[in-house]
């Protein structure tokens, strides 16, 4: 059975190390409920670091406490920091000019949440409540992240949401990755697939602005594969406005629904979710400590952003009293 080693991560948090038979292993850590370290064994190399990490609790504080992190209880951005709930408006904290992005402010992406590890799954669950009115959102709500590292090299995030009182709860993981290992390096060279034939437009302040447009014929198109550089080329003006992708893709009901090659060939990451869209982001914000401009990408699953304001979008809205589970699989392949 493996074991699951902990160390110390900066003055307050721990860090759980993950591994499998064959050699893969991920750390994630109680602060934010995050993932750390995804480590690839290839062939011939020292362990390839692919997803953007920081060495400790202070440094994430002083870079980016969404990198890695779980986002709750609500994913992207809420126009007009407001929504109904059960037919009652909510207002809650604006982050943004006049919007809440990824849960407003202080929130569990900056907490250390209880942890329990069983070693028999090989997995580890954390799990935080987020007190009733927290950013304005209804509670309590219990949320649980779990993460099991499987032998088929899946790593699994499930997120568990129940509250006391109706609420909207949208959770996410903010991984970023380069399979590279090198976040110094641009992603340009990365041949990405999905399974999604429409996207979301956004509108000047981010955010969706309610038309969900077919792929064909535009950068936004890579069911056959594409290298993210050939979409960051396209004069398509979503693409130019945003110097990259921010956008959600809605996915095909398949198996593999988000496939990402590195250069080089030697490491594949494979998505696969029970969540309706995929929110990409490609670091158009960067360089920063952590990473150069387009030095990584995201693989947000989530409900489609802002869903509690737009028609046609879905519901995330969790009734009190009620389980709601997502669950999403980052499976590695390599070399
Ligand atoms: C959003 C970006 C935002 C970033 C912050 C992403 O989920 O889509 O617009 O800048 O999070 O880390």
């Amino acid at each position: 059975m493996p074991v699951i080693e902990q160390t110390a991560f900066g003055s307050k948090s721990t860090l759980y190390r993950l591994t499998n038979a064959n050699g893969l292993q991920v750390t994630v850590t109680d602060f934010g409920a995050r993932i750390v370290d995804i480590l690839v064994p290839v062939t011939g190399e020292e362990p390839r670091a692919v997803s953007m990490a920081c060495a400790t609790e202070e440094d994430y504080r002083a870079i980016d406490t969404y990198l890695g992190a779980t986002i709750v209880p609500v994913a992207g951005r809420i126009s007009g920091a407001q929504a109904e709930i059960a037919g009652e408006r909510f207002a809650f904290t604006a982050n943004e000019p006049n919007r809440t992005l990824h849960g407003g402010i202080d929130t569990a992406n900056e907490q250390i949440w209880a942890s329990q590890v069983d070693e028999a799954t090989n997995s580890i669950s954390f799990s935080y409540t987020l007190p009733d009115g927290k950013n304005g959102f209804p509670g309590p709500l219990h949320v649980t992240a779990r993460y099991q590292l499987r032998e088929d090299n899946g790593l699994v995030v499930t997120y568990e949401g129940r509250s006391e009182k109706a609420t909207l709860f949208n959770p996410t993981n903010h991984v970023y990755f380069n399979l590279t290992g090198n976040f110094q390096e641009p992603v340009d060279g990365h041949r990405m697939t999905v399974a999604g034939e429409r996207f979301a437009t956004l509108n000047e302040h981010n955010l969706p602005s309610g038309d969900l447009v077919h792929v064909a014929g535009t950068g936004f198109d890579f069911r056959a594969g594409q290298l993210f550089g050939d979409g960051f080329a396209s004069s398509h003006e979503q693409v130019v406005a945003f110097k990259g992708y921010d956008h959600p893709w809605l996915l095909d009901d398949v198996a593999e629904q988000v496939r990402v090659t590195s250069p080089d060939d030697k490491v594949r990451l494979v998505v696969s979710t029970n969540q309706p869209s995929v929110v990409i982001y490609t670091y158009n914000h960067g360089p920063t400590p952590a990473a150069t401009f387009h030095g990584g990408f995201s693989m947000e699953c989530q409900g489609l952003p802002d869903a509690c304001n737009q028609e046609g979008f879905g519901s995330i809205e969790l009734p009190a009293g009620q389980t709601y589970t997502s669950e999403t699989v980052y499976r590695l392949e390599w070399d």
